[in-house]
């Protein structure tokens, strides 16, 4: 193997550790004649604090010492200081206790009486060891913080997608939403309309009947129609809310005078079921240019589904904020939640669990209104504890 050059030793320390002062004195002079730092110490606890502050690159010890024997300071440079290789001198020979000071972590081991040629050339094979493993150790140290580095990329990016996908998921449930409304909308005005008239005609003609009767059987009969035909006239009429209709009677509306409004119009049903309203009013927003009665119409609905979840009581809440920008309305119930399931389709017009009870317009009245003042509305949550609904609206 080539030599080092004069100028590159002069970068290595050596310390040489011997309880022998003629040996220590002896190697000391070989190295520094060929250019090595050296340092010296009589035993392994003074070596091994001088290790600690100098960090030689190479330590040359004797394996037979008082106070610390050779093996047990071999072991204790190695656990502390890695980078420092280990030379062993030995007097006795024996490939047992060669094997042993290898295992412990020695780099070579050198038999006493040493020649100068042999010392210096084993010195040098084991500081060019070094200089291999510890910049091996570097490149296995930068592989791995490029491979954790990549996976953290991974993962960055797996996250962006899948924000990405759901804000387009998100918008494309929008687009269907809005297209849905907007169907029912057409729909609904023609509809309305058609159906309307000839309902009118009879309802006239069921009072005709009714007043030139006095069976009171046909009476009964015709009741019933005209109850059925109130029906299908308030199932047109919530057909009509939900579909577009220009707004009117734009004024600026106090979103929580609206809220106490409707809570006192509901207060009879609130009080039979036994339910308790928590209602937090955070930071009051300033009133905002709305009709008030599609504000209402918001609320109204929204508490009536609240209500309808708490036969046997609950807690009705109701959270008014104002961010600065946003109006934020949490409406919050104790009721048994929304099947998860279901969760993507209650705006749907049409879509109720109540049966014949329900006409299943009344979410997406309140989510075309929601849209018309440019807001959001949301499930926030929704499970056995109970539902909350989040909507924001837009100041100016
Ligand atoms: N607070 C709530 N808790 C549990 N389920 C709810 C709640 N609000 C709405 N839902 C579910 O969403 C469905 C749709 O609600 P939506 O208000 O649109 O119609 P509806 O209440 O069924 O009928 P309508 O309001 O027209 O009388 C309901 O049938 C119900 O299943
Ligand atoms: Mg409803």
């Amino acid at each position: 193997m080539e030599s080092l050059p004069n100028d590159a030793r002069a970068d290595v320390t050596i310390l040489i550790i011997d309880d022998e002062k003629v040996i220590l004195d002896l190697t000391s002079i070989i190295l520094k004649n060929r250019g090595y730092k050296v340092l010296t110490a009589l035993n392994a606890r003074d070596g091994i604090r001088i290790i600690g502050e100098s960090r030689p690159q190479l330590v040359l010890l004797d394996y037979m010492m008082p106070v610390m024997d050779g093996l047990t300071a071999l072991k204790e440079i190695k656990r502390q200081f890695d980078d420092t290789y280990v030379v062993m001198f030995t007097g006795k020979g024996g490939e047992e206790i060669a094997v042993e000071l290898m295992k412990a972590g020695a780099s070579d081991y050198i038999l006493k009486p040493f020649n100068n040629q042999d010392l210096a050339e084993r010195i040098e094979n084991v500081l060019k060891m070094r200089e291999i493993e510890l910049h091996n150790r570097e490149l296995r140290a930068e592989r791995e913080r490029l491979l954790c580095e990549i996976e953290a990329w991974n993962l960055e990016l797996e996250k962006r997608v899948q924000e990405k996908t759901d804000a387009l998921q998100k918008a494309q449930s929008e687009i269907v939403q809005s297209e849905k409304l907007a169907t029912l909308g057409y729909l609904s005005a023609g509809m309305a309309h058609e159906i309307r008239n000839p309902l009118n005609s009879i309802a006239l003609f069921g009072q005709l009947i009714k007043s030139g009767t006095d069976d009171p059987e046909q009476q009964e009969y015709v009741d019933k129609i005209l109850k059925e035909v109130d029906r299908i006239d308030g199932i047109l009429r919530k057909l009509l809310d939900a579909s577009k209709r220009p707004r009117y009677e734009i004024s600026e509306v106090v979103v929580g005078t609206v809220i106490d409004k409707v809570l006192e119009a509901f207060s009879p049903q609130i009080t039979r079921h036994d339910i308790t309203v928590v209602k937090k009013f955070r930071h009051l927003p300033p009133a905002i240019p709305a009709d008030p009665a599609e504000i209402e119409q918001i609320f109204t609905n929204l508490f009536l589904n609240a209500i309808h979840e708490m036969h046997d009581g609950g807690i009705l809440g109701v959270d008014l904020d104002f961010d600065g920008q946003q109006i934020i309305i949490r409406v919050s119930d104790t009721g048994k939640g929304i099947p998860a399931e279901h969760q993507q389709n209650i705006f749907d017009p049409f879509f109720t669990t109540k049966g014949t009870s329900g006409s299943g317009l009344g979410l997406s009245v309140v989510l075309r209104i929601v849209k018309t003042y440019h807001g959001k509305i949301e499930v926030e949550r929704s499970d056995a504890e109970g539902t909350t609904f989040c909507l924001r609206l837009p100041v100016g």
